[in-house]
C-alpha cells in the first residue's frame, strides 16, 4: 500500500472506533467529535428510486444492498470500506453484531433488511438511527459511504404526513456537514430542473465544491433524446464533472444479473453509444469510484496538517483520560479509547515517516 492509502485507511479506522465509542466519545471541548468532523465521508442523495443504492453497490463492486421500487432504504446505512492486503478474504461486519463475520453478501442484504425492520417494523416508516456496516476487502478503496432514504414529495399509504419533511431533515443533517462529499443522484429520464438531489445539494453546497453530479438511467431515456446538456455541464454546472451511469434494471435484478456482467454491459453501453462515445472514458461506475477516491485523497492530503494537529490533541487528551481511568468507565469504552489512541499514534508515526522520506507533498 502507498503511504496515502495507509493514512486514509487509518482515518477510516479512527472514524469507526469513534463510532463504536459513541456517547462515551469525550465530553465538552473534547477533540474527538472535531476529529470525526475533520474526516471526510460520502453521502448518496436523491429522489426515491433514482438509483442511489445501485450506484453505491457499483462503487463497492458487490451485491449486498436491498434495492427496488418504492421506499426500500428506510434507515441510513453508514458503510465503511477498508482496503486489506492482496490475497486476504473479503468479509463484512455489522457494528450491532460485532462477533459475526459475513462472507455471504446475500446474508448481509438480509441482515440490513431485518435490522431495518427491527426498528421500524415491516412498514414504510423510516428511522434516523443508522446501521453501521464495514467491508474488509483487497478490492475496495478506503472510503466511508452513506446510503440514505430517498427524498419524496408525498406520503403514501402507511406513512405519516410528516414523512416528506422527516426524510429531508435526515438527509440534510448528513449533507450540511462541511466534511460530507455529496453524491447527488438524478435519473436521466426526468428533467434535471426537477432533481431533488440538485435542489438539496445547491442549498448546502452553493459553490458545488463538494458535490458530484451523477446521472443514472441513461438507458431509460426516450428514444431520440440524450443527456449531453447535463453531462457536458451546460444544463447545471458543478465544479466536478458529471458522471453518467447505467445500473442494472429491475429485470436484471430479478434475473440475478451479477456485478461483473453489469459493469461490462455498462462499459459497452458507453463505448458503443453514438451520443456518448466521445465521453466513454469518463463515464460509468468504475470511473466514478476512481474519481471519488482521487478526490478523497486530495481532501485528506490538504487536511493532513489539521488532522495531525487534532490527532495530537486527541492523543494528549486520551492519554490523560487513560491515566485517570479508574473503574468508573465501562470496560468496552476503555478498550475503544485505547484503540483510538493506538490508531492516532500510528497515523502520527506514518505521517512523520512520510515527511522524513522527504516527500511532504505526497507520494505520487
Ligand atoms: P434508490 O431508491 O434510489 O436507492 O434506487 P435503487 O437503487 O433501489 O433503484 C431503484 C430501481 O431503479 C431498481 O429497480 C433499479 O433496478 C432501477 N435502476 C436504477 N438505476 C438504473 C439504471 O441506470 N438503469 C435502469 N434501467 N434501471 C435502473
Ligand atoms: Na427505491
Ligand atoms: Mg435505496
Amino acid at each position: 500500500m502507498t503511504t496515502m492509502e495507509s493514512l486514509i485507511g487509518l482515518v477510516n479506522r479512527i472514524q469507526r472506533a469513534c463510532t463504536v465509542l459513541g456517547d462515551h466519545g469525550g465530553g465538552e471541548g473534547s477533540a474527538l467529535p472535531t476529529l470525526w468532523e475533520a474526516l471526510p465521508s460520502v453521502a448518496v442523495v436523491g429522489g426515491q428510486s433514482s438509483g442511489k443504492s445501485s450506484v453505491l453497490e457499483s462503487i463497492v463492486g458487490r451485491d449486498f444492498l436491498p434495492r427496488g421500487s418504492g421506499i426500500v432504504t428506510r434507515r441510513p446505512l453508514v458503510l465503511q470500506l477498508h482496503k486489506t492486503e492482496e490475497g486476504q478474504a473479503e468479509y463484512a461486519e455489522f457494528l450491532h453484531l460485532p462477533k459475526r463475520r459475513y462472507t455471504d453478501f446475500a446474508a448481509v442484504r438480509k441482515e440490513i433488511q431485518d435490522e431495518t425492520d427491527r426498528l421500524t417494523g415491516k412498514t414504510k416508516q423510516i428511522s434516523p438511527v443508522p446501521i453501521h456496516l464495514s467491508i474488509y476487502s483487497p478490492n475496495v478503496v478506503n472510503l466511508t459511504l452513506i446510503d440514505l432514504p430517498g427524498l419524496t414529495k408525498v406520503a403514501v399509504e402507511g406513512q405519516p404526513d410528516s414523512i416528506v419533511q422527516d426524510i429531508e431533515n435526515m438527509v440534510r443533517s448528513y449533507v450540511e456537514k462541511p466534511n460530507c462529499i455529496i453524491l447527488a443522484i438524478s435519473p436521466a429520464n426526468q428533467d434535471i430542473a426537477t432533481s431533488d438531489a440538485i435542489k438539496i445539494a445547491r442549498e448546502v453546497d452553493p459553490t458545488g465544491e463538494r458535490t458530484f453530479g451523477v446521472l443514472t438511467k441513461l438507458d431509460l431515456m426516450d428514444k431520440g433524446t440524450n443527456a449531453l446538456d447535463v453531462l457536458e455541464g451546460r444544463a447545471y454546472r458543478l465544479q466536478h464533472p458529471w458522471v453518467g451511469i447505467v445500473n442494472r434494471s429491475q429485470a436484471d435484478i430479478n434475473k440475478n444479473a451479477d456485478m461483473i456482467s453489469a459493469r461490462r454491459k455498462e462499459k459497452e453501453y458507453f463505448s458503443s453509444s453514438s451520443d456518448y462515445g466521445h465521453l466513454a472514458s469518463k463515464m460509468g461506475s468504475e470511473y466514478l469510484a476512481k474519481l471519488l477516491s482521487r478526490h478523497l485523497e486530495n481532501v485528506i492530503r490538504s487536511r493532513i496538517p489539521s488532522i495531525t494537529s487534532l490527532i495530537n490533541k486527541t492523543i494528549d487528551e486520551l492519554e490523560s483520560e487513560m491515566d485517570q481511568l479508574g473503574r468508573p468507565i465501562a470496560l468496552d469504552a476503555g478498550a475503544q479509547l485505547y484503540s483510538i489512541l493506538e490508531l492516532c499514534r500510528a497515523f502520527d508515526r506514518i505521517f512523520k515517516e512520510h515527511l522524513d522520506g522527504g516527500r511532504p507533498g505526497g507520494d505520487r
